[in-house]
């Protein structure tokens, strides 16, 4: 079943950058590209490096430890050292506010 939950305020994702937050326990990393906003988790599949850290350039954010990078639309892996996709979320917006999918 369809679990979306509130995140944060829409104004708070900073334009064409990247925001980490906690929701419900997840940490999640929240992207604007260009007015869209994508979410992924925001721990990095290859080690313990948060992505909110990193820097994001159009749809790919690069980790800020091994310099490893991912789409943000789809959570692919762009190159090594990664072997390993990211989760991503849906995301809506509503009323200002934005909501993602979580399960
Ligand atoms: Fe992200 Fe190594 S921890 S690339």
């Amino acid at each position: 079943m369809a679990n979306w939950i509130d995140v944060l305020s829409r104004d708070d994702v900073p334009e064409d950058d990247v925001i980490g937050v906690d929701a419900e326990g997840r940490q999640l990393a929240l992207y604007d590209v260009e007015g869209e906003i994508y979410a992924t988790d925001n721990i990095c599949t290859h080690g313990h490096a948060r992505l909110c850290d990193g820097f994001l350039e159009d749809h790919e954010i690069e980790c800020p430890l091994h310099q490893g990078r991912f789409d943000v639309r789809t959570g692919k892996a762009l190159c090594e050292p990664l072997t390993q996709d990211i989760r991503v979320y849906p995301v809506k917006i509503e009323e200002g506010r934005v909501w993602v999918e979580i399960d």
